[in-house]
C-alpha cells in the first residue's frame, strides 16, 4: 500500500492566498479526557503530530481551549519550525472550567491576549488563521468583530474565520474584516448547515467541518456497508470521502491522537466515491 497522502484530496486557497491540501487535522484529540490536560499517552499523540508532515497535512486545526494550552504547546513543540507552507489555525474566545466545560468570553482583551499566548506557544510571529470560537453573546458582537479586524490590521492574524455562526452573523462580521473560512459542525449525517456551506461556496470561503468522521445510525444502514464494502473502506473514510467530494471549500479537519487512525483517515483522500454512492449517502443522510 502506497503511503497515505493528503495532496490526493486536493487543493483550497484561504483567504484567496494561503494554499492547503483539503484534508487537514484537527488536534482537539491530543489532549486528555474531556479536552482537559495532558494526553493519557503522550508519544503517541507527539507521534501523531510528527507524522503529519509525512502525509502531506499542512493544515492544522486547534484552539487555546484544547487542554487548555496543551494542543497548542504540543504542536509548538514538535512541530516547529514548521515545514513550508504549513496553516496553523487556531481560535479563542473560550475559557475552560474543567473536564468538558467550555464558558464563552468574547471581551476584545481576553481575545487579544489569546493571540499572544497562540503565538507564544506556537512558535509563530503571525498567526495564518486564528478564528472566533464563539460570538459570545454577553458581548455586543461588533466589539468582537472590531477586534478582530485589529488583530489583521496589526499585522498580528493574516485571515481570520467564525465558528459555530448563521448567514445572518457571517454577513454582519464581513462589514469589519474579510471572513476567510467557516467552522461548524458538519457531516454526512448532520446537515443542519446546509445554508452556511452554500454561502461559503458562493463567496469562496473556506468550509471547515467539524466532527467530519460522524455518521450516526447511518453507517449501520445497508446501503453504507455495501459502499464501504465496495471501497474496501471503513465508515470514517467514506464520511470524509463523502464530505471531500460535496464542495470544493470544504477543508475537514479528522482528529486523532493515534497514529494508525491518521493514517486510515489520511487515505480516504484516495477513495473517489461514484456520482451514484454520493446521492445514495446524500439521500441517506438528509432523511
Ligand atoms: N469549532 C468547534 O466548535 C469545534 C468543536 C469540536 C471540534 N472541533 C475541531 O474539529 C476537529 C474534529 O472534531 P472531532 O474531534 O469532534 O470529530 P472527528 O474528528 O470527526 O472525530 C474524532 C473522534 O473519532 C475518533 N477517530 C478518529 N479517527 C478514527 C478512526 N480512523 N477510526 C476510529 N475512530 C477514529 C477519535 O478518537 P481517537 O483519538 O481514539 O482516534 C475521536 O474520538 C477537532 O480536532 C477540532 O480541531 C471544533
Amino acid at each position: 500500500m502506497s503511503t497515505p497522502d493528503a495532496a490526493r484530496s486536493g487543493t483550497f486557497a484561504i483567504g484567496g492566498d494561503l494554499v492547503v491540501n483539503r484534508l487537514g487535522f484537527g488536534a482537539m484529540r491530543v489532549t486528555g479526557k474531556g479536552i482537559w490536560g495532558e494526553p493519557e499517552d503522550p508519544a503517541e499523540a507527539r507521534a501523531t503530530l510528527a507524522r503529519l508532515p509525512d502525509l502531506n497535512i499542512d493544515f492544522v486545526d486547534t484552539a487555546e481551549s484544547y487542554g487548555p494550552e496543551v494542543s497548542e504547546r504540543l504542536i509548538g513543540e514538535v512541530l516547529a519550525p514548521y515545514a513550508k507552507g504549513t496553516v496553523i489555525a487556531t481560535k479563542s474566545g473560550l475559557t475552560r472550567t474543567g473536564p468538558d466545560r467550555w464558558l464563552q468570553v468574547g471581551r476584545p482583551e481576553f481575545l487579544e491576549q489569546g493571540v499572544h499566548l497562540s503565538l507564544r506557544r506556537l512558535k509563530l510571529e503571525r498567526l495564518d488563521l486564528w478564528q472566533l470560537h464563539r460570538i459570545d453573546a454577553k458581548v455586543p458582537r461588533n466589539e468582537q468583530f472590531d477586534a478582530i479586524a485589529g488583530f489583521i490590521r496589526s499585522g498580528l492574524v493574516r485571515h481570520a474565520g467564525l465558528s459555530e455562526v448563521s448567514v445572518e452573523e457571517i454577513e454582519a462580521a464581513r462589514k469589519y474584516f474579510p471572513v476567510a473560512t467557516v467552522q461548524n459542525l458538519y457531516n454526512v449525517a448532520n446537515r443542519q448547515s446546509e445554508a452556511v456551506l452554500a454561502y461559503c461556496e458562493k463567496h469562496g470561503i473556506g468550509f471547515i467541518p467539524w466532527f467530519p468522521l460522524g455518521g450516526g445510525d447511518l453507517v449501520k444502514s445497508t446501503a453504507y456497508q455495501a459502499i464501504c464494502l465496495k471501497h474496501n473502506a471503513t465508515p470514517s473514510q467514506i464520511a470524509l470521502a463523502w464530505v471531500l467530494k460535496r464542495s470544493p471549500v470544504m477543508l475537514p479537519i479528522p482528529g486523532t491522537g493515534k497514529v494508525k487512525h491518521l493514517e486510515e483517515n489520511t487515505a480516504a483522500a484516495d477513495i473517489q466515491l461514484s456520482e451514484e454512492d454520493f446521492v445514495t449517502l446524500d439521500r441517506l443522510g438528509r432523511t
